[in-house]
């Protein structure tokens, strides 16, 4: 596929399920994938991505993602700070707490992507965005997703990239206002788990009407 504007996109914590997805469907688009991770001898997960360091992955790319567990959201923004300094981190980070995932249980700071933001100040625009997006639908690379994705940040001009980038992979994304409405989306999956528990699905998402 020829693209308008590719791009350098690091998905840091890209070897796990939700970013090999997003992996997947970036490389299919005609970006360019470089992959984040602990372990910079780990097989890429997706044929054209490479596995670099998380701090070589930030350095080397446009824009970053952070697909990385709650626990290992610190760790992995400290390694990245620098290397992200003028540029956009889009956060999918979900502060769940295990066991009790079907839990809201939001962080004192307010959400995940506020702490994002305060580790790596205002030199870098958080954008939040895809905590309502189960891997599992961007397994089929190609397939349309059935889900909209809530898109949180100060700066519109960064979500409106955010929007852009994502339609590259056939998801709607969509101005959710200032990055302390992340909490929303992040609180929103806990209902979803619940939701798939119930109905004994595992791919709830959810889709905004009447715009
Ligand atoms: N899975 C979903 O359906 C989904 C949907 C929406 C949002 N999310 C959110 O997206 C994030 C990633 O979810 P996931 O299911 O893709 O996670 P995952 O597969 O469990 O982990 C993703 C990657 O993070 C790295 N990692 C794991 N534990 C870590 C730690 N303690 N410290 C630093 N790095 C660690 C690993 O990469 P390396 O070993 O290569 O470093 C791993 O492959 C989470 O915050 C989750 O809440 C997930």
């Amino acid at each position: 596929m020829s693209l308008a504007s590719p791009r350098t996109i690091a998905i840091l914590g890209g070897a796990g399920a939700l970013g090999s997805g997003l992996a997947a469907r970036f490389v299919h688009a005609g970006h360019t994938v470089l992959i984040g991770s602990r372990d910079t001898t780990r097989a890429s997960p997706v044929e054209a991505a490479t596995v670099l360091s998380h701090e070589e992955a930030a350095r080397r790319a446009d824009i970053a993602f952070l697909t990385v567990p709650f626990a290992g959201q610190a760790e992995v923004l400290r390694m990245v700070a620098g290397a992200m300094a003028g540029k956009i981190l889009i956060d999918a980070t979900v502060p769940l707490v295990p066991p009790k995932v079907g839990r809201v249980q939001l962080p004192p700071e307010g959400s995940a992507a506020l702490i994002s933001q305060a580790l790596l100040g205002e030199g870098v625009r958080v954008v939040s965005a895809l905590q309502n997006v189960g891997a599992l639908h961007l397994a089929h690379v190609g397939q349309p997703v059935d889900c909209d994705v809530l898109v949180c940040g100060d700066s519109v001009d960064a979500r409106t990239e955010v929007i852009e980038l994502l339609s590259d992979i056939g998801l709607r994304g969509l101005h959710a206002g200032p990055l302390a409405n992340a909490a929303a989306a992040e609180a929103l999956t806990s209902v979803l788990i619940s939701i798939n528990r119930f109905y004994k699905s595992d791919r709830a998402g959810i889709r905004i009407t009447g715009i």
